[in-house]
């Protein structure tokens, strides 16, 4: 059986050695490559900060595995033990562009169970993480039980990218949506936005396409915290392959589903 807290303790403690690692490295110049398409980035600091934790949980977890956005972890096929799912640094185009609006972000699933989650926004050194069953927090700070939000008054995380043309969804019905809530932001980092709906800063979240290490540490920490996290239709998302991902408190998950999504 692993012990969850002791693992909470260690795993705080590699966060904020990253952290730093990365803070330090703002002086220095990055090594900046394309992936995917000539938008889709990556630096050395990404690499170099997923290495750091996989070097780590294979010194000190070796029977666990690990899925790692930049590819140096496990070829992870099944959801059975234990599960760390990493993003070294999830919105690299901010981190490259702004030097903020960036996370570490860390999910531990056991059996395709969240245990613990992690979002680190490194630049605010704001630490939002979770324990399964214990509830969520930011630092020292307990996350409060969102409450019901409705439709009129709520702030949607959503990119642009979904409110024009697009092969995902029908961007009318988003639009719609866009009209009526309160107002939307775009943050252009998946684990920051659902980190912020956990905190209540923003109602929901709304995208066609999230990978695992996007949305792993946040779907435990909005859990955590009361809110419902699933599929663009209300389904289960899977944990080893891109999702859609709407997460949003509670009252507005169900509102937002009936009216605009389903
Ligand atoms: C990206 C960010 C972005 C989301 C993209 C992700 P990365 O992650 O989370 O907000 O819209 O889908 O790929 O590449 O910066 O780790
Ligand atoms: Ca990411
Ligand atoms: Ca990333």
């Amino acid at each position: 059986m692993a012990n969850w807290t002791k693992i909470d303790q260690t795993v705080k403690r590699w966060i904020q050695e990253a952290g730093a690692n990365i803070r330090a490295s703002f002086t220095d110049s990055l090594t900046i490559q394309a992936k995917s398409n000539p938008n889709d980035l990556v630096t050395n600091v990404d690499k170099e900060t997923e290495r750091f934790f996989i070097e780590n949980i294979r010194s000190q977890f070796p029977d666990h595995q690990i899925l790692g956005e930049e590819g140096q972890g496990d070829n992870v096929q099944s959801l059975q033990g234990v599960i760390w799912i990493i993003d070294p640094i999830d919105g690299t185009m901010n981190f490259v562009h702004q030097q903020r609006n960036f996370a570490i972000s860390i999910g531990i699933y056991e059996d395709g169970i969240g245990q613990l989650g992690y979002i680190y926004d490194i630049v605010h050194d704001e630490l939002y993480h979770a324990m399964k069953g214990q509830g969520a927090w930011m630092n020292d700070t307990p996350l409060k039980k969102l409450e019901k939000v409705p439709v009129e008054t709520a702030v949607l995380g959503i990119s642009a990218t979904w409110l024009i043309n697009n092969r995902h969804f029908d961007q009318n019905k988003l639009v719609q949506l866009a009209k009526d809530v309160r107002g939307t932001r775009s943050y252009g980092s998946a684990a920051l936005e659902l980190a912020y709906v956990a905190s209540g800063r923003l109602s929901g979240y709304i995208t066609m396409r999230n990978a695992p290490w996007d949305f792993a540490g946040g779907k435990m920490i909005v859990e955590e915290a009361g809110g419902i996290v699933s599929t663009i239709n209300g389904g289960e998302i899977d944990m080893l392959s891109v999702n859609p991902v709407f997460a949003a408190a509670p009252g507005l998950h169900e509102a937002l589903l009936k009216k605009y999504l389903l």
